[in-house]
């Protein structure tokens, strides 16, 4: 029987003894190169994933699935650079992450997904099969029996071939019969599967339902306390953050999260989002903590947006390009007295440097106190009456323009102060 799997998988040199005694880390496992990438449109090159996965190591990522080496020999011969490039050195904080591959479950799909991980230091094979009625009776054609048994040899396969770490998914457990699930990752257990991530595939569930979910299979499975409970949330109802966060307060421990949320039709649930609502409200969550360095998430965002075509809507939280923008004349007056006002978070903590000092974005919406501090920000002291006539002025044009620059500004001063 296979050899029992340390628990923490993400062995960072400075706190693994840490993380082994500390039950609140929550490791995060990105698949912006694997699920991500399946965003329709969103294929990227081999240089392409080799540059995000290095930024994923610099974000403190704890595993990173790299691809689906059976899907084609370019993301094999991808995920195999990123094994070798990424999966080898060391991060800013002294972390090797781990590589996974994704393999359906049989050996041509196991056998490429080892070939393409396992120059890694710390190579993982993840292998899935679907769980629930409707996937099994029409997608797999295949007997509850057959499917479990599967699933076991599957498993003890990717075992058999050296590699220690193998995460098992039942797809679609979102909507798969409980007792079925039990069994089965109980069966994937004893067959030596490391984590056990639980998909709602379809994105068909909503927070207290999924965070029942997880509960019910940590009291459930046999053999469940020696493995990590993860979870993979889909967005198609919009939930997938709120989903992914209920799933960690009742026990799961690792987060299958993409960057900008991308994924499979409506996405994945986004890492900037659960990073963050970790960050914020971690005590709330238990005393929940992740190993991620915020202030890389902006690069990383812009590089997906970038690389994958897939534009950030701009009021995307946390990474959307009016995330930090402060618009409204009362909101702006709010945050000149106090940034906590409007803000709750610093746009720092997330490697946002703001061009302007304030965030304040001019339009229509603004008052005489933001139009005055942005003023003085570009350098011009301007009160009383002249700041009123500038203030008309600065209105009317704002009625037909959505955004006022700094240009659009400072022409507008320059005619003032020189009308006669
Ligand atoms: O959405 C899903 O079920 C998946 C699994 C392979 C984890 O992507």
């Amino acid at each position: 029987s296979p050899k029992p799997y340390p628990i923490l998988c993400s062995r960072r040199p400075d706190y693994t003894p840490h993380h082994i005694s500390n039950p609140n880390y929550v490791r995060i496992f990105d698949t912006t190169l694997r699920d991500g990438e399946q965003s329709p449109g969103a294929t990227m090159t081999t240089k392409e994933k080799l540059d995000i996965a290095r930024q994923l190591a610099k974000l403190g990522v704890d595993i990173i699935e790299a691809g689906f080496p059976a899907s084609s020999e370019a993301d094999l011969e991808a995920v195999k650079l990123i094994a070798r490039e990424v999966g080898n050195v060391a991060g800013e904080d002294g972390h090797v992450p781990v590589i996974c591959g994704l393999a359906r479950c049989n050996k041509n799909d196991i056998d490429k997904a080892w070939e393409a991980v396992k120059d890694a230091k710390f190579p993982r094979i993840h292998t899935f099969i679907a769980t629930s009625e409707i996937h099994m009776q029409y997608k797999l054609k295949m007997t509850k029996e057959q499917v479990v048994e599967k699933a076991r040899s599957m498993v003890a396969y990717a075992r058999s071939l050296g590699c220690n770490d193998v995460e098992f998914s039942p797809e679609d457990a979102g909507r798969s019969e409980r007792e079925f699930l039990y069994e089965i990752l109980g069966e994937v257990i004893k067959a030596g599967a490391t984590t056990l991530n639980i998909p709602d595939t379809v994105g068909y569930n909503w927070p207290r339902e999924f965070g029942q979910l997880i509960a019910d299979i940590k009291a459930n499975t046999p053999g469940i306390e020696n493995v990590v409970i993860s979870t993979h949330c889909q967005n198609d109802l919009g939930l997938s953050t709120a989903n992914t966060l209920e799933g960690a307060y009742n026990g799961a421990r690792q987060l299958e999260v993409t960057i900008n949320g991308i994924g499979e039709r409506a996405g994945n649930a986004s890492l900037e989002e659960v990073v963050m609502t970790i960050k914020c409200k971690g005590e709330l969550l238990g005393g929940l903590y992740t190993g991620i360095n915020t202030r890389h998430i902006v690069m990383a965002s812009k590089m997906v947006e970038e690389y994958s075509g897939l534009q950030v809507q701009p009021h995307k939280a946390i990474v959307g390009a009016n995330a930090f923008a402060h618009e409204s004349g009362i909101h702006q007056d709010g945050m000149l007295k106090n940034r906590n006002t409007y803000e709750i978070m610093s746009p720092e903590d997330i490697g946002l440097f703001r061009s302007n000092e304030s965030g304040l974005t001019l339009g229509k919406l603004s008052g005489r106190h933001a139009l005055k501090s942005k003023l003085f920000e570009l350098g011009y002291d301007i009160d009383g009456r002249e700041l009123n006539d500038l203030f008309w002025r600065f209105k009317s044009v704002a009625e037909m323009k959505k955004v006022i620059t700094d240009d659009d500004l400072i022409a507008l001063v320059s005619d003032e102060v020189f009308q006669p």
